[in-house]
């Protein structure tokens, strides 16, 4: 008898993909690690009104953030998938969340450098915009390194910092603790794409959502909407967003930030066939594959494979895949907008721009939003 693990869905993607593949009961899923949360696969399907109802605790891991069942899943429908493709989150173990920060110091990687520029530069423009006594909430704080120069200038009742990677998360939230050590503080491991509980100080004090890094842009549009209008509910009403996000431009600066000489993306990209090999028990050829980099023009966004230099096979949890020579593992976009594009996306996810602030080469922007009243339509609006 086989039982079968999901049916459809979507992928991070946000294309509709098929979930071919079923256990049998003489397989042993969990062989390969001693540790693994039960609850994943169950809470994670709660609809966000549920997961909101006051009865519930705050939970401080919430469910399914980083768990074996949800890698294997996503491993397993994504390699099952005729084109072959695994979420981003997956990149973010420890060695992962490690490899990032290095990634954010190359000399090619200019984001980092300009949002933390944009940042401090207009910092007494945007504290005003951020209203007084709300709860910070980062989302994919990772080393919140970002994150000081709102604290130390905006008046911030809480710091509520939601990363994937808990242990790394912790320890960055520590160090900024003994920074700023008259805010609380609470780091949160979540994947902040699926459902989760916030304190309820958030909706009663309002929320800053701090969602830097053009994270956003690693969603599809859709995937992206979705996810603005997540963050307004879980924020509430009054609540305010500071995003982050990449600008279009010449492909000649943007190949190199994710395809650095050094081939630490390159690296990053690769970590997470060895983090398969670990943690499902995989016999990847890790060396079969090299980390390719792709402009699409049309979609305008960065793409990341990871592409087979031969015709290769291997096993993950007990099942075979087998991949031909050029076929790639797709395992990251990251859209570049323009001003509109961001704009455009924001209002759809329920915000409207209050604040636009860019570096001087127009690389990068800093938005911030508001939430968009209840039947405004503003369709006469000459702003
Ligand atoms: N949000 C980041 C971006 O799109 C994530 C990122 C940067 C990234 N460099 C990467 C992800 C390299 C994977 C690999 O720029």
């Amino acid at each position: 008898m086989l039982t079968r693990v999901g049916s459809s869905e979507k992928n991070s993607y946000g294309d509709t993909v098929a979930v071919a593949f079923a256990f049998s009961p003489g397989m042993e899923p969990f062989k390969h690690r001693q540790t693994y949360r039960l609850d994943d696969g169950v809470s994670q399907y709660l609809p966000f009104r549920l997961m909101r109802n006051p009865s519930f605790p705050a939970p401080t891991v919430a469910p399914a953030a980083n768990s074996y069942l949800g890698l294997l899943r996503d491993v397993l429908s994504g390699m099952g998938s005729l084109n072959k493709a695994i979420p981003p989150r997956w990149f973010y173990d420890q060695e992962g969340s490690k490899l990032f920060e290095d990634i954010t110091r190359l000399p090619q990687y200019y984001p980092t450098r300009c949002e933390r520029t944009i940042l401090s530069t207009y910092i007494r423009e945007i504290v005003p915009l951020l209203g007084h006594n709300k709860v910070l909430v980062e989302f994919g704080a990772g080393s919140a390194t970002k994150t000081s120069v709102l604290l130390g200038n905006a008046l911030v009742s809480e710091y509520i910092a939601i990363d994937i990677s808990g242990e790394f998360l912790r320890e960055s939230i520590a160090s900024l603790q003994a920074q700023f050590p008259h805010i609380p503080m609470r780091p949160v491991e979540a994947d902040f794409l699926r459902p989760m509980e916030l304190p309820h100080t958030v909706l009663q004090r309002g929320g800053i959502g701090f969602f830097p890094g053009s994270t956003l842009g690693n969603l599809s549009e859709a995937a992206a909407v979705n996810l603005l209008r997540t963050f307004g509910d879980a924020l509430g009403h009054d609540s305010i967003l500071l995003l982050g996000v990449d600008l279009l431009k010449d492909e000649a600066i943007l190949l190199p930030a994710y395809d650095d000489p050094q081939g630490v993306t390159a690296r990053f990209n690769l970590n997470l066939l060895h983090r398969i090999n670990r943690e499902l028990g995989g016999d990847i050829p890790v060396s079969a594959f090299k980390h390719e980099v792709r402009w699409n023009e049309g979609l305008s966004r960065i793409e990341m494979h990871l592409r087979a230099r031969y015709d290769v096979q291997f096993r993950v949890a007990d099942c075979s895949f087998s991949m031909r020579e050029g076929e790639t593992i797709h395992t990251e976009n990251s859209y570049k907008y323009t001003v509109r594009d961001i704009r455009l996306l924001l209002r759809a996810g329920g915000w409207n721009t209050t604040g636009f602030w860019t570096d001087p080469d127009g690389y990068f922007a800093v938005l911030s939003a508001q939430r968009v009243p209840i039947g405004s339509d503003q369709e006469y609006s000459a702003d």
